[in-house]
C-alpha cells in the first residue's frame, strides 16, 4: 500500500510533469530572451544547428553576419565558410537577409526558425539585435549539436535612445573593459553609450591643443578613503591615481561600439564639475590667485569656469577637437551642479550679467549653455544637458537628461523639448545600492533594487499624450567615486542593465516582472557566469528577509541562477556549503510561542555567493494588554551623543536631551549633532484584537519593540531602507519603543503601521500617550 505521503510525492510528480506537458509553450513566452520580444510564436518542431549547418547571407561582410559567423565557428567548429545566400530552397542553413523587412520599424528583426532553416531578417542594426536574439536561444556551453525550438518572432524596439552611461573620472577604465562594457550593452540592444569623460577628479581625453588637461588635469594626488560622510576627519590613500585616453583610444572604442550599432555621446562638463581643467588652466577659472588641484575627493565644488571670453575659446576648441573625434549627433556638455557662489562674488562674472541685462547668475548659466549650443549647433550637432539646464531658461535646441527625478524631463517635454529619462529616484543610477547598502559593498547609498528598475516607465503620464513622442528614451548612469575595479562595475550593473534593456525596448503590455526575474534572468546570470562576467547574485527566489506570525515555516524556493545551488539552514547559524543544499518544497510545523528560522544562500556554478536571508516565523499568541494609565500626548525622546553601528550601542551612551515629542521627525537633533542615538518610548491603544504590521523607514538603523519584543529589526548603518516586522495584539494599551541612531550623512525616519482591516499609513507619535 501506497503510504500517503508516497502518494503526494507521486501526485505531485504527474501533476508536475503533467503541467510541464501541457503548459511549455507557456511557461517561457519569451523563449529566454532579454529584452522581450514584440511577438513570439512558437510553433512545432526544431532546428537541429550542427557542425554541417552553414550560415548564408546577402551581404558576406556585414558587421551582423560577421558577428554571428565568428561566434558560432567559434562556438559549434562549423565546417563550412561564410556563404552568399543561395535562395529559398537552403536547408540546414542560418539564412541573413534585408529581404522582407521593408515594413519593419527602425531597428527591427524577424527571426524564423524553421526546421530546415533560420532565417535573420533585418536592415542595419536590425539584423544586429536579430542576430543576438538568436544568439540567446543557443545553449550556453559548447555542444556538438543544439536543438533550437521552431518560432516565429518579430521585434522592435519601444525607444530609439536606450543608453547606458560610464563615469571615467572618478575612477579610471581601460579601453579594453569599455569595449567590454560595450560587449554587453549590445548583447541587450542598448544602443547608446554615454561617456563621461570629463569631471573634477581627472580629465581623461586627450586635447591636442591644451595638452595640461590631460598632462595635469588626468593625475590626483590622492583619493578619499571609504564613503564621503564616513570619516571626520576624512581619510586618504597618499597614492597617485590618473589615467586618459589618447585620441587614437577614442577613435578606437568609437568604432568598435559603431561595430556593435552602439553610438558614443561623449561629455565634456560645463560650467561646473571643471576643477581638473582649472588645476591645468586656472586662467579659466575667476579667481586665478587660487592653487587650484585635481580634486581628492567627491561631491560638488565651488570652483567652475568664469564665464568669459577666454573660457569660451578654451571650451570651442576642445568642443571642436571632440565633434572630430565623435561622429554622434548629440554633445553632452553637462550643466549640473554648477554652484554660483563664485560667480556671485565674481567682479568679471557681475560685469558679465550687467552688460547682457541678464536676470542673475542662473541667467548666466542659461546664457553659458545656450552660447555653447550655439557653436555645437554650428557644428551641425546637438547638445545634451542635465536637468539643471532648464534653470534660467532652456537652450533652444537642447535634449534635457532627466535625473533628479522625472520632474526635469517632464518639463522639458511640455516645451516640446526632447528628454532622455535617467532618474536617480526611480532606479537608474546603477551606483545605488542593490540591496540594504550595509550589506553591499562600499557605496554611495540610495537603494535601487532589480524590481525599481524594471517597474519603471520612462513615459510619465504627467507628460500629455501630444508630448510622449519627446521621450527619446531611458538611460542608466554608472558613477565611479566608490567603483574602483572592474568587478565592482559589472556587479553594479548587472542584472540591473538587463531590466534597463527590457524598459527601454519591450512593449508595456509584455513586461512582466516575475517571468523576468524567476525565468530569464537565472538564465542569463547563467551566462554571465559562464562567461566570466561578475554579476551581483539575487538571493534564493522566494527566501525574504522578514519576520511573521504563523503556524507553519513553508520553504518553497527556486535558485535565481540557472546551475548555482541554495543551502540552508534552520538552526540560525549562516549557511555555507556545509548545510544542506535545498531541493524540493518543505513545511516546518511551530508550536505554539516557539519560532522557526530559515536563513539561505545561493553559491554559483564559479562560487559566487548571494547574500543570506533570514526568515522568521513566530507563532506566538497575540500580546494581552498592558496596563497604563498616562494621558499625556506624545511620546518620551532620550537624545544620546556618539557614532554608532547598531541601536544596541544607544543604551549607556551619554545623554545629550530628554523630553516629549509628537514626531519621529529627527531634523532638529540632526541639525545640532552630526551623529547621534534617540530612544522614543511611548503607550498606544489598538480597538481591536489583530495583526499589526509596523515598518520603519530609515537612514540609517532602527528597530521597533512593542511590549519589550522586536518586531521590526532594521538595525545596522545603512541609507534609507524600509523593514516591516508584524505583530498580533489584543485590544487595548501596548508599549512602543523605537530606537533610531544617525551614523554621519542624512537622517531619516518614519514609521509606519498597517492595522487590520486599514490600508497602511504613516503612524504618529501624536498618537500616543507617555
Ligand atoms: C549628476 O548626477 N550630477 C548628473
Amino acid at each position: 500500500m501506497l503510504s500517503k505521503k508516497r502518494l503526494l510525492i507521486c501526485l505531485t510528480a504527474l501533476l508536475t510533469t503533467g503541467y510541464a506537458n501541457a503548459q511549455t509553450p507557456n511557461i517561457d513566452p519569451n523563449m529566454g530572451i532579454i529584452p522581450a520580444p514584440v511577438s513570439v510564436l512558437k510553433q512545432v518542431g526544431t532546428f537541429i544547428l550542427s557542425q554541417e549547418t552553414s550560415i548564408q547571407a546577402d551581404s558576406v561582410n556585414n558587421k551582423a553576419v560577421q558577428f554571428l559567423s565568428s561566434y558560432l565557428q567559434n562556438k559549434f567548429a562549423l565546417k563550412n565558410k561564410l556563404q552568399a545566400y543561395k535562395g529559398i530552397s537552403v536547408s540546414n542553413a542560418i539564412v541573413l537577409t534585408s529581404t522582407g523587412t521593408e515594413n519593419l520599424p527602425a531597428e527591427g528583426y524577424r527571426l524564423t526558425i524553421e526546421p530546415q532553416r533560420i532565417t535573420v531578417a533585418g536592415k542595419g542594426a536590425g539584423l544586429f539585435y536579430g542576430v543576438q536574439s538568436l544568439i540567446q536561444l543557443l545553449p550556453i556551453e559548447r555542444a556538438a549539436t543544439a536543438k533550437i525550438p521552431c518560432a516565429r518572432i518579430e521585434d522592435y524596439p519601444r525607444f530609439g535612445y536606450r543608453g547606458m552611461h560610464l563615469d571615467v573620472c572618478r575612477h579610471f577604465f581601460t579601453v579594453e573593459f569599455v569595449k567590454r562594457y560595450l560587449d554587453l550593452m549590445a548583447a541587450y540592444k542598448l544602443n547608446t553609450f554615454h561617456w563621461h569623460l570629463t569631471d573634477d577628479q581627472g580629465w581623461r581625453i586627450e586635447i591636442k591643443k591644451y595638452p595640461r588637461l590631460t598632462s595635469v588635469g588626468s593625475q590626483r594626488a590622492q583619493t578619499l578613503i571609504g564613503n564621503y560622510h564616513d570619516r571626520m576627519p576624512q581619510q586618504f590613500d597618499g597614492m597617485p591615481y590618473g589615467g586618459f585616453y589618447t585620441q587614437d583610444q577614442i577613435r578606437d572604442v568609437v568604432a568598435y561600439a559603431q561595430s556593435k550599432y552602439i553610438t558614443v555621446v561623449p561629455e565634456i562638463e560645463m560650467p561646473g564639475h571643471a576643477m581638473a581643467a582649472l588645476a591645468a588652466y586656472p586662467e579659466l577659472s575667476c579667481d586665478t590667485k587660487l592653487d587650484y588641484k585635481v580634486a581628492e575627493t567627491w561631491g560638488v565644488f565651488n570652483n567652475i569656469f568664469c564665464p568669459t571670453e577666454k573660457t569660451f575659446g578654451f571650451l570651442q576648441d576642445v568642443l571642436t577637437e571632440v565633434i572630430d573625434l565623435f561622429p554622434s549627433k548629440y554633445i553632452h556638455i553637462g550643466g549640473d551642479e554648477a554652484p554660483k557662489v563664485v560667480w556671485k562674488s565674481s567682479a568679471e562674472a557681475q560685469a558679465i550679467i550687467k552688460r547682457l541685462k541678464l536676470k542673475d547668475e542662473h541667467g548666466l548659466q542659461s546664457y553659458f549653455i545656450q552660447r555653447m549650443e550655439k557653436f555645437v549647433n554650428s557644428k551641425g550637432r546637438s547638445i545634451i544637458g542635465w536637468d539643471e539646464i532648464l534653470e534660467g531658461g532652456l537652450a533652444p535646441n537642447a535634449t534635457v537628461m532627466s535625473w533628479r527625478g522625472e520632474a526635469g524631463g517632464i518639463a522639458a517635454a511640455k516645451q516640446n523639448h526632447n528628454v532622455i529619462m535617467t532618474p536617480s529616484s526611480a532606479g537608474y543610477y546603477f551606483d545605488h545600492s542593490q540591496a540594504r547598502s550595509d550589506l553591499e559593498p562600499l557605496g554611495i547609498g540610495g537603494f535601487a533594487p532589480l524590481a525599481k528598475t524594471y517597474a519603471y516607465n520612462p513615459q510619465s503620464s504627467a507628460i500629455p499624450a501630444a508630448q510622449q513622442k519627446y521621450v527619446l528614451g531611458v538611460q542608466a548612469n554608472l558613477w565611479t567615486e566608490y567603483i574602483t575595479t572592474e568587478n565592482k562595475v559589472e556587479y553594479m550593473i548587472m542584472p540591473r542593465m538587463m531590466a534597463l534593456s527590457e524598459v527601454a525596448w519591450t512593449p508595456l503590455a509584455n513586461k512582466n516582472y516575475t517571468d523576468f526575474a524567476e525565468t530569464r534572468i537565472p538564465k542569463h546570470l547563467a551566462w554571465a557566469d559562464a562567461n566570466k562576467f561578475n554579476y551581483r547574485v539575487p538571493t534564493a527566489i522566494g527566501a525574504k528577509d522578514t519576520a511573521y506570525n504563523a503556524q507553519q515555516l513553508t520553504v518553497d524556493l527556486k535558485v535565481p541562477v540557472n546551475g548555482a545551488k541554495i543551502y540552508y539552514s534552520i538552526d540560525g547559524y549562516d549557511p555555507n556549503e556545509t548545510n544542506d543544499i535545498y531541493t524540493h518544497p518543505f513545511t516546518l510545523n511551530i508550536p505554539s510561542d516557539q519560532y522557526r528560522e530559515l536563513k539561505t544562500i545561493v553559491i554559483t556554478p564559479t562560487g559566487k555567493r548571494s547574500l543570506i536571508t533570514r526568515t522568521v516565523v513566530t507563532n506566538h499568541t497575540p500580546m494581552p494588554a498592558v496596563s497604563f494609565s498616562g494621558t499625556t500626548p506624545g511620546v518620551k525622546y532620550e537624545l544620546v551623543a556618539g557614532s554608532f553601528t547598531e541601536t544596541g550601542q544607544l543604551d549607556g551612551a551619554r545623554v545629550l536631551d530628554t523630553g516629549i515629542t509628537k514626531t519621529f521627525n529627527t531634523a532638529a537633533f540632526k541639525k545640532a549633532n552630526r551623529t547621534f542615538g534617540v530612544t522614543y518610548t511611548g503607550y498606544f491603544n489598538v480597538d481591536a484584537d489583530g495583526k499589526y504590521i509596523f515598518s520603519t523607514q530609515s537612514d540609517d538603523g532602527s528597530v521597533i519593540y512593542i511590549d519589550d519584543t522586536m518586531v521590526v529589526d532594521n538595525d545596522g548603518k545603512h541609507s534609507l531602507y524600509e523593514q516591516p516586522g508584524e505583530v498580533l495584539l489584543q485590544k487595548g494599551m501596548h508599549k512602543f519603543t523605537l530606537k533610531y541612531f544617525e551614523a554621519g550623512a542624512f537622517s531619516t525616519l518614519r514609521v509606519y503601521l498597517t492595522m487590520p482591516g486599514k490600508p497602511k499609513g504613516e503612524f504618529s507619535a501624536a498618537n500616543m500617550v507617555n
